[in-house]
């Protein structure tokens, strides 16, 4: 099998190869003067098994995505891993006149199967015309967790849609986990109902699928401070990150770390191994 790393993915496409033992291909990219991306497999893929790892954090991203599909029509076959898929949350019509944008792009891949990582919404998986699947990074944030030495650690969801998820990463370690109420009153403004939590003195981690602007956790971590917790963590599966969402978590004095799904200076923890064990 050859590995082809996507120009949002290349150090997490080595590591998917390192952990597999086999080969990682060649790519180039670069902008046409008009921005127009060019994308080419140097190595000669014909014949392979290929598996091509693009995060779709950017429209760019994602034609780098489909240029590598195409490039690959040589290949025997062609498995896809999308770790971060891009436009997961517009996942319906919120209004008339507005398209499903997560279907339309997830009908445009043609591969064997197709692999995402925490999708914002597991009901976009049925629109992939391929066989595919969502993979959950949860164990993966559970065992760095472990790995920090907290005090009386408590896995916080900053909101409903992150229950399962806060679930799923304290279990591992047998942690205390709860949850909080989220309104969203605008695309960066969020408000967390205010409620009593048991968490003096404790270590708290606030995860989320997504951090995007930090105002999701940085809300969650005012009423924890209010409520006396100790250190204050914020892990993600995808660390998105936009304007200055790092400085204001920083500022904010909540230590925040995320996968390789987006490759960023808080990429602490890698997904390499499940994508392994998901494909073997
Ligand atoms: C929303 O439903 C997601 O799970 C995240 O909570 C959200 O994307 C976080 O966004 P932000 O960091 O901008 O508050």
């Amino acid at each position: 099998m050859k590995v082809i790393a996507g120009r949002a993915s290349e150090m997490l496409a080595s590591r998917v190869a390192e952990a597999f033992g086999c080969d990682l291909a060649l790519t180039e990219f670069k902008l046409f003067p008009d921005g127009e991306l060019y994308t080419r497999i140097v190595d000669d893929v014909a014949s392979e098994e290929v598996l091509i790892v693009q995060s779709t954090l950017t429209d760019t991203d994602f034609i780098c995505l489909l240029q590598l599909i195409d490039a690959c029509v040589v290949a025997d076959s062609i498995s896809v891993v999308i770790p971060y898929f891009g436009y997961a949350r517009q996942d319906k019509r919120f209004k008339a006149g507005e398209g499903v944008t997560a279907r339309a792009l997830a009908r445009t891949i043609e591969a064997d199967r197709v692999f995402t990582i925490n999708i914002h919404n597991p009901g976009v998986m049925k629109y992939f015309t391929s066989s595919a699947r969502d993979l959950n990074a949860a164990a993966v944030i559970g065992d760095y967790i472990d790995g920090l030495n907290l005090t009386d650690p408590l896995v916080i969801a900053p909101d409903g849609g992150a229950k399962e998820l806060a679930a799923s990463v304290a279990a591992g370690g047998e942690l205390d986990w709860d949850w909080l109420r989220k309104k969203r009153i605008s695309d960066d403004e969020v408000v967390i109902e205010d409620r009593d939590l048991a968490v003096a003195d404790r270590d708290v981690i606030i995860v989320d699928d997504i951090i995007s602007s930090g105002g999701t956790i940085i809300e969650a971590a005012n009423l924890l401070k209010r409520n006396g917790a100790g250190n204050i963590y914020a892990g993600c599966i995808h660390g998105v990150f936009v304007r200055n969402a790092l400085l204001r978590l920083k500022k904010a004095k909540i230590s925040p770390f995320s996968t390789d799904t987006i490759e960023t200076i808080t990429s602490s923890v890698s997904v390499a191994g499940l994508i392994r064990d998901a494909l073997l």
